[in-house]
């Protein structure tokens, strides 16, 4: 994670990575896909070559639909897991969904980790003994790449460090994103709302946007970070009514989203003030220029 840096020239030499050439994707194949929603999918993908990628909660990958296009899709897997690498990805465009339509057995394209991915340096501490509490605001398809980071902080707070809160938002209750889980995160420790924008004749949970949640939800706002990733508007609205309750806006953390190309800081594509998202983000800490930054439009 960076507070402040200045995005250099574009367009240099590529940066260099192993032996593969960064800008080559790497061929992956469908193992298993998981209808979560009517538009949202989980795919799993094992490299044609063998090996395991490793990663951090909150990084992403470039994955290409061949013959379609390449977009970036942050991983939803458990980052010590060590099996298929596994993405959460929404229809909502032409290449999200040739990649939602894959079957088990096709090709996918897959370029990184790349980003900076979550700090969770409060929960370990330095010393590995700090105990602040964590607070996870997810919106819609925000939870894919927030779960790494909800599964490690489980284990953490299995070892006695702070309490993890959970708040979920969501459209409606059948657009909400690995439910039977969330039973699973809740007796293991974890305080786990959601919420719903319309209710339907079977929810009993609550109704509103997900920051109704936050002036109840149980944790030390003094002694606490937090984890935010949705809709821009959702992350805004999020990070003042953390700040509301009296979070620092340096313990607040959000993870943006551009538009993608490169993925490692070389094309410009994905630049926002001083930064380059791929670079320098995706997540960032609320204060600095965060919050001037976001009330922008992107070009
Ligand atoms: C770091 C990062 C991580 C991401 N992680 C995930 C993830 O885990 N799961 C997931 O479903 N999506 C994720 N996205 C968003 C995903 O990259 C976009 O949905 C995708 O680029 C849309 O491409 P498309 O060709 O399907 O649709 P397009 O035709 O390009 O766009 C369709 C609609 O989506 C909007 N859109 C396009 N790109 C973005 C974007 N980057 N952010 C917000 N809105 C966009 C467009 O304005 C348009 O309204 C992530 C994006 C970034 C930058
Ligand atoms: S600089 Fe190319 S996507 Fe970030």
């Amino acid at each position: 994670m960076v507070t402040e840096k200045s995005v250099e020239p574009f367009r240099g030499p590529i940066p260099e990575s192993g032996s593969r050439h960064p800008l080559l994707p790497t061929p992956y194949r469908v193992v298993k896909r998981v209808v979560e929603t009517d538009t949202v999918v989980t795919l799993f993908l094992e490299a044609l070559e063998g090996g395991n990628l490793t990663f951090r909660p909150g990084q992403f990958n470039m994955l290409t639909a061949f013959g379609v296009g390449e977009i970036a899709v942050s991983i939803s897997g458990d980052p010590l897991d060590g099996g298929p690498i596994r993405h959460t990805i929404a229809s909502v465009g032409a290449v999200s969904h040739a990649l939602c339509s894959l079957r088990v057995g096709s090709l996918v394209g897959v370029r990184g980790p790349f980003g900076n991915g979550w700090d969770l340096t409060g929960v370990t501490g330095m010393a590995g003994s700090a105990t602040q509490d964590v607070v996870v605001v997810a919106g819609g398809v925000g939870l894919a790449p927030l779960r790494p980071a909800v599964l490690e902080l489980l284990k953490m707070k299995e070892e006695g460090r702070g309490r993890v809160v959970v708040l979920i938002g969501s459209r409606s209750p059948d657009q909400v994103l690995f439910k039977e889980e969330l039973d699973v995160w809740r007796t293991r420790g974890a305080h786990v709302e959601v919420t719903v924008d319309r209710a339907d004749a079977s929810w009993r949970g609550s109704v509103g946007v997900v920051t109704s949640l936050i002036s109840s939800a149980p944790f030390d706002p003094h002694d606490a970070f937090s984890l935010v990733c949705g809709p821009e508007v959702m992350m805004r609205f999020t990070a003042r009514a953390l700040l509301d309750k009296g979070m620092h806006e340096d313990k607040i953390q959000l993870s943006l989203e551009r538009n993608m190309q490169c993925g490692i800081g070389w094309c410009g594509h994905c630049q926002l003030g001083p930064y380059l998202l791929c670079r320098d983000g995706p997540v960032f800490p609320y204060g600095g220029r965060l919050a001037e930054l976001l009330a922008k439009r992107e070009l």
